[in-house]
């Protein structure tokens, strides 16, 4: 399968929602990916229910929500209604994860489980055979535009390892710090999606960067790893 990418809309403009719409669906990102905090599971404030709702007729491709918020099972059908393709939930903030992907399975969601840089993948042993896709955060999350962590690598080799193993055909999504610079390596490494913030928002050109993030062009140079 070829790779995909979920720009990251917490980069966009939101003075400019109608031309960050239009970069959306114009540019070769096969999801949105949509960053929701609460204050409280992490030290920051984004957006929530009624931007999702407002942005949803305008925008043809799934939706990818990534929920960072305490007790989410509250808010599971609300997100459904308001348009989420693919709940994914953080494995730290359920206390009984097994009956909160039945919940986002039942509401007819794709489900994932999130991870934090610190969360072990084994942890997952249990439930990897239940769920669509495996996030795994490659910052600490809260913002954007932060600096990528490099235990990540190892990371997608464990989670790859124990999908194989448990015969699972959840995808493998890596959340921050992703640019063109680290992107071939994590499609090497076994990451199925990449979600981009500032690499897109922020590019002089979003619709190049998304095709360079898909196309992985040009080469980086080796200066430019990180
Ligand atoms: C961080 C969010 C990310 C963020 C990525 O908590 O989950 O999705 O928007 O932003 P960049 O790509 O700028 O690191
Ligand atoms: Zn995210």
């Amino acid at each position: 399968m070829k790779h995909l990418i979920a720009p990251s809309l917490l980069a966009a403009d939101f003075s400019k929602m109608e031309s960050q719409i239009e970069i959306i669906n114009r540019s070769e990102a096969d999801w949105l990916h949509l960053d929701i905090m609460d204050g409280v599971f992490v030290p920051n404030i984004s957006f929530g229910l009624p931007v999702i709702k407002s942005l949803r007729p305008h925008i043809d491709k799934p939706f990818d929500v990534h929920l960072m918020i305490v007790d989410p099972d509250r808010y599971i059908r609300d997100f459904k209604l308001a348009g989420a393709d693919l709940l994914n939930v953080h494995y730290e903030a359920c206390t009984h994860l097994y009956r909160t992907i039945d919940a986002i399975k039942k509401e007819g969601m794709q489900v994932g489980v999130t991870l934090n840089p610190h969360t072990p993948v084994f942890l997952l042993e249990e439930i990897i055979t239940e769920v669509d896709l495996v996030l795994l955060m490659s910052v600490n999350p809260g913002f954007g535009g932060q600096k990528f962590i490099e235990n990540t690598f190892k990371k997608l080799t464990d989670l790859k390892r124990l999908i194989e193993k448990k015969g699972s055909r959840a995808l493998i999504e890596v959340d921050g710090g992703v640019t063109v610079a680290n992107a071939q390596r994590l499609i090497n490494a076994g990451a199925d999606v990449l979600v981009a913030g500032s690499a897109v928002f922020n590019a002089p050109d979003p619709i190049q960067a998304v095709k360079e993030l898909k196309h992985f062009l040009p080469e980086p140079p080796l200066s430019d790893l990180r």
